[in-house]
Formats: structure tokens, sequence, C-alpha cells
């Protein structure tokens, strides 16, 4: 609508979100609608810390150090490599890509691009708008944790029936959702600049220390019982030499299904928040440098993620808990491993805890400011009108999700066989059957109905080189789609 100049002077609100002189003149004039004044990140250092700290979430924690150590550790982090830098790439830039250009929300990105497509803008906020409040319930557990390290009481924690005590409590998991829903709120609710931009400047590079720095710490744990003795890098070996005896294709085949799934989930795709921040992006940033980057951190945390959780937890309590994930991974076996580190294990845990905190949260954040986008574009409101409606709404579909798991016990059996309450109900409809979805018709849109080009001109409007781009145009239109269906068709339980 605007002439490139003008798209910078949109672009370049100052920090504290206030517009230019210039810019209000043109706003007070009418000459810019009101609706026209979009909020972006002040460079390309913010973009790459927001949504790093997107992409890196629990899904780094708890799944793929699991899958990684199940899956021959080493050949697992292989795979995971080439499908990223193959299939994860193209993804990224599609998405931020499609963001930049339309500088819309998801739901109204996709019918700027094509009007006949507008539909997937639908199920791409539908998808964060589902996840959003059982996160901040998984959220609150976390916070929950945290508060338990930080009070010294380990052993507690790590008792048998704590977690699921805890869960099947009615008022503390509420109590718990409602702080952690506030604090992602009150976030989103202070705009890009003060907001996202602000925490995450501040959030990642802490979440990156600690990391390493638990990390390291996990490799110089020892036990020895005087018949036993295992070492921190005996848990490492463990966790990354892979058992190459009895690979067969189809143990090949299901690894890569794996790393496919767990890759998919990981760089935020699918969920409408690359779209969203990459419509924050500015123009002269370049996507591929920053698209690199985003991919690095996350695979960098998710690596570590094994060191701080396989390891110890193979060094201190053996093949025993080593077949944990998920929520039992992070507050049952994690909270065994701490107890069996002594008084330092009070420390590290509430370094972990507190870390994982931040994970979730940078994460949560990004899934809320997608819905928020989109309701402030399609309801003509204010992000604060905006995010307090959403913060109302996630509070009481987050509440029907704890109560799950007392008042409203319910078991509800899923396509794929497996048996769930309501959290594991909005993951499977959002997570398993929504994400491909949106993906694959997002494919379809950009390497069919329109073209390849259309992403790969946004992307080097700078004169960017696109080293891969024949690589990117099979990938989009041939190979992703392919892989997308593959990962549908696992959660109908249509393919094992
Ligand atoms: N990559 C994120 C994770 O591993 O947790 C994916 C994600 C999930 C982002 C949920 C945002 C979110 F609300």
């Amino acid at each position: 609508m605007f002439s490139g100049s003008f798209d910078n002077h949109l672009q370049g609100r100052s920090r504290d979100g206030d517009f230019s002189p210039l810019l209000r003149l043109f706003i007070e004039k009418g000459e810019i609608p009101l609706n026209e004044k979009r909020s972006s990140f002040s460079g390309s250092v913010g973009f790459v810390l927001a949504a790093a700290g997107s992409a890196i979430g629990l899904g780094n924690l708890w799944r793929f150090p699991y899958l990684a150590a199940k899956n021959g550790g080493g050949l697992f982090l292989v795979v995971y490599l080439a499908l990223l830098i193959t299939f994860g790439f193209t993804l990224l830039v599609t998405e931020v890509a499609i963001g930049r250009k339309t500088k819309s929300s998801p739901l109204m990105a996709y019918g700027k691009l094509h009007g006949k497509w507008k539909w997937i803008g639908v199920f791409a906020v539908v998808v964060p708008f589902l996840i959003l409040p059982y996160y901040c319930v998984i959220g609150g557990w976390v916070l929950k944790y945290c508060t338990v390290f930080l009070t010294g009481q380990v052993a507690a924690a790590s008792g048998n029936g704590f977690f699921t005590s805890f869960i099947t409590s009615t008022a503390e998991p509420l109590v718990f959702m409602a702080v952690y829903l506030f604090l992602t709120s009150f976030v989103v609710y202070r705009d890009i600049n003060n907001g996202i931009e602000k925490f995450s400047r501040f959030l990642m590079p802490l979440l990156f220390l600690i990391v390493i720095g638990v990390a390291l710490f996990s490799l110089t744990i020892r036990y020895d019982d005087g018949a036993i003795t295992r070492t921190g890098l005996d848990g490492l070996a463990v966790y990354l030499i892979p058992n190459l005896d009895g690979l067969t294709v189809g143990g090949f085949m299901s690894l890569l299904i794996s790393a496919m799934g767990q890759l998919f989930f990981s760089i935020s795709v699918a969920m409408g928040i690359m779209i969203t921040y990459g419509s924050y992006f500015e123009d002269r940033g370049n996507i591929f440098t920053s698209i690199w980057q985003i991919g690095f951190f996350d695979t960098f945390v998710a690596f570590l993620a094994g060191l701080m959780t396989i390891v110890p937890i193979y060094v201190l309590m053996g093949q025993e808990g080593m077949n944990a994930s998920g929520p039992s991974l992070l507050f049952v076996a994690m909270p065994k491993t701490f107890h069996a580190m002594g008084l330092t294990g009070t420390i590290v845990g509430a370094a972990f805890f507190i870390m994982a905190f931040f994970a979730a949260l940078t994460s949560s954040i990004s899934i809320m400011e997608a819905v928020v986008s989109s309701i402030m574009e399609s309801l003509s409101v204010s992000r604060r009108k905006a995010a307090i409606i959403e913060g109302l709404v996630a509070f009481a579909i987050g509440a029907v999700v704890c109560l799950g798991y007392n008042l409203l016990y319910v078991e509800i059996p899923m396509p794929n066989g497996s048996v769930g309450q309501v959290l594991d109900a909005l993951d499977y409809i959002s997570n398993g059957l929504l994400m491909p979805i949106v993906e694959i018709s997002t494919c379809l849109l950009i390497g069919w109905a329109l073209t390849p080009d259309v992403v790969v001109k946004e992307a080097t409007k700078n004169g960017e080189p696109f080293l891969q781009k024949r690589m990117y145009k099979t990938m989009i239109r041939f190979i992703a789609p392919i892989l997308l269906i593959v990962l549908l068709l696992q959660s109908l339980g249509i393919i094992g």
C-alpha cells in the first residue's frame, strides 16, 4: 500500500512504542488509517531472540532428549540436523516471508495472499487458540516446581505420588495456571518493543547461561556405590553413541518420523507464530541469516537438554527413568535425580526449573501474540483489549483443562489408540491434526496455487543470495507436503 520509504517509517517506530512526529502527523491527517499502526521488532536481534524464545520450549526439554536417547543419540541428531536444513528451513522461510510480505496476523495473512485460501488463516489461528490454555496449565506446573525447589522441598517433590497429587488437587494447579497466564498476558499486553522484545532480550541470555551451566555440571556427576561406578561421560556415551546393531529399515523409518515430528513442533511453525513474528520483522532484515540463528539456538538447547536430563538420570538412577518423556520426565524423573544429588540438587534443581520456566514463558508469549494479533486485526480493537479478552478466554479453557484431572475427570479415546484427559485431547486436535493440515495447505498454496517465487522474492528483496533456491522449490512443492501427510497419517493412527 505504501512505498518502500514509507514502509520504513512504519517499521521505524521508536523503541518505546511511540510513533515518530512525522508518522503521527500522517495518522492524524488520516493519511494512514489507524489500523495500519503496526509494531515491529527494533532489529534482527530482537526478532531472532523472540523467535528463538518461541522455538525453545518444553518440547526441547522433555521430548528431544528422550527421542534422541531412544533412537541412538548421535544418529538421531544427524537425521534431525539434516531435516532442519531442508524441511525445517523450508517451512521457516515460508512462514516468516508470508508474515513479512503481508504484514498481517495469521488470520488475515493467507487471505491477502490468495482470496480463495483465506480459510487456512482460520485454522492457523485456531491452533494457537487451542494450545495457549493447555500450555499455560503446564507452565503453571513448571512454576509450582520452581517454588518447590526454591523453598527446598526437594525430598517431598521426589516422592512417588507428589506430581499426581498436585495435578489432581482442585485449587493449586488453577492458581499456578492463573499466575502463569497473567505473566504471559502482561508481556503481550505491553506491545512488541516494550513487551516481547524487551523480555526476550533479558530472558534468553539468562536461559542460555543456565542451560550451559547445568549441562556442564551434569558432565561432572559421578555415582559410586562400591560395586558400580557411573560418570557423566558414561552418561554422555549412553546419550550419544548410536547402537546400530539390529537397525532395520523399519527402525530407521520410525526414527525419521520421530525426528520429523519433533522438528515440526520445535520450530514453532503451523501455529501462526512465525507468520506473526515475521510480520514484525524489518524489511531490511536478512530472513536467511535470522532463520539459521533460530535453528541453531533451538537445536543447541535441545541437544544440551539431553545433557541436563538423560545424563544425570543415567548416572544417578541407572537405566530406570530413562524411558520417561513429557511431564513424567520433567516432574517425576528430574526431581528424583535432583534429590539423589543431595544438597547440590536443590540449587541445580532450582536453576533447572527456572530455566524451564523461561523456556515455557517465551513460547507461551509467542502463541498468545499469534491470537492477540489476529483479534486486533479482525475486530479492530486495541492490543490491550485483545490481550485482556484472550487472557480471559484462555483462563476459562485452562480451568477446564485443570479440572480435567479432578472434578471433571474424563478418559478420552483418541483416533490413534491412546486415551487421555482434556489436555491430551486439545494437544491431539491442535498438534496432531490441525498443525499438519495448516502446513500441508500452506505448502499447496505457496507451491501450487501461487508460486514459490512469491516467497523467494520476499526473502531476497534486499539482494540476499538464496543458495538453496532449487532445494526450496522442490521441498515446498513435493517433499514437504508428502512428509507432512506422513505425520498426519501417523497422528490418525493409519501408519505406525
Ligand atoms: N517449540 C516450542 C516448544 O518446544 O515448546 C513449540 C511451542 C509450543 C511454541 C507451544 C509455543 C507454544 F505455545
